[in-house]
């Protein structure tokens, strides 16, 4: 997919927990790589946090300098890209507020990621309103950077999806095309696996890597990973679909020959189930390493990234407000700032 040169970029994350290896493969690697060609905004979502942790505010907040710490680890330069904070650009919740009438429950309710999430976190009925209308949260955040593209795994399609849906309609109300519809770019790879094998690897399920993972974590979850039951003994012929071991070895081997011949020598029988984890324990660990190594060397001056975190949640202030100020007069709301309002 070539990618859309010059394009604003705005990706989020919500800060509930140190980032991990899914939150890597499906956007932070991309990140990186885009952020010398592009206009590229890191918004750390703490009021979508908040849809499902209204009962812990306190996890939400500490969890901030977490991701922020997070992005910086893994190569994110502050001076191509700006990280900023939700909470702190009042826009963004203006644009939500003006959008939720632009959506409808039922289109809501329809929206796959939201079921998916629904019933992942057992609400039943009780879901909180909040949660269910962040799709059009999301709508607000992407739309008020103008962003192009949105680096995101593939579960977020369908958040992306009602926001170009929202997008044709507000401009269809406001008579020309003032926001761009969203590009979600989303990693061939797909979804990451948790290391039981489930279909997503989340911190609540206890089946993830962080970013900040020590080596013997690293080691002890590649031992709990789920590869073929069937293969009992190393000279049985093993299943390479669905083996957790063999997703994580194409997300991250650098030399995918060799991916190829270990496959075939799977399949045939005679490759054991351990001589394949050492090989991915070792890649993981030399992946992992580095981030480690800069994360804690960060960690120790909070105030760095605290003044990061200030000066780009003040650059993206500018540029929401003024796009909160066109969708308000676009729409044709009354302006106090213009003497035509009136008429
Ligand atoms: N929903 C995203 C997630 O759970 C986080 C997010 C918030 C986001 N705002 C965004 C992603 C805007 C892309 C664009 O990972």
């Amino acid at each position: 997919m070539p990618p859309l040169s010059h394009a604003v970029i705005l990706t989020g994350d919500r800060p509930t927990g140190p980032l991990h290896l899914g939150h890597y493969v499906g956007s932070l690697r991309n990140r990186v790589a885009l952020q010398h060609s592009h206009d590229q905004y890191l918004l750390i979502a703490d009021m979508q946090a908040l849809t499902d942790n209204a009962g812990d505010p306190g996890k939400v907040r500490r969890n901030v300098i977490e991701v922020a710490l997070d992005y910086l680890a893994i190569g994110i330069d502050p001076a191509c890209s700006t990280i900023c904070l939700q909470s702190a650009l009042p826009a963004l919740a203006e644009l939500t507020l003006l959008y939720l009438n632009f959506v409808s429950v039922a289109r809501l309710e329809r929206n796959p990621t939201i079921r998916e999430e629904i019933a992942t976190r057992g609400f039943g009925r009780d879901i909180p309103a909040g949660f269910l209308c962040y799709p059009a949260s999301q709508a607000a955040d992407i739309t008020a950077f103008k962003a192009e593209l949105v680096p995101v795994g593939a579960d977020q399609a369908p958040i992306i999806e009602q926001t170009n849906e929202l997008v044709r309609r507000l401009n269809r109300q406001i008579g020309h095309p003032l926001l761009p519809e969203a590009r979600a770019l989303i990693p061939p790879i797909g979804r990451l696996p948790g290391v039981d094998g489930k279909a997503k690897m989340s911190k609540s399920q206890d089946n993830a890597i962080p970013l900040s993972a020590s080596d013997a974590d690293i080691a002890a979850a590649v031992q709990r990973m789920f590869t073929d039951p069937g293969h009992v003994r190393a000279t049985d012929p093993g299943r390479v679909e669905g083996n957790v071991v063999f997703t994580y070895l194409d997300a991250f081997d650098p030399d995918p020959d060799a991916v190829a011949a270990l496959k075939a020598h799977y399949r045939r029988g005679g490759l054991g189930d351990a001589a394949l984890k050492e090989r991915l324990v070792a890649i993981l660990q030399t992946t992992i390493s580095p981030i480690r190594e800069r994360r804690a060397t960060l960690a120790k001056d909070p105030d760095f990234v605290v003044d990061v975190l200030r000066a780009g949640t003040a650059r993206a202030r500018g540029r929401t407000e003024r796009t909160r100020r066109e969708v308000t007069t676009g729409l044709g709301l009354f302006d106090l700032h213009s003497p035509a309002s009136s008429a």
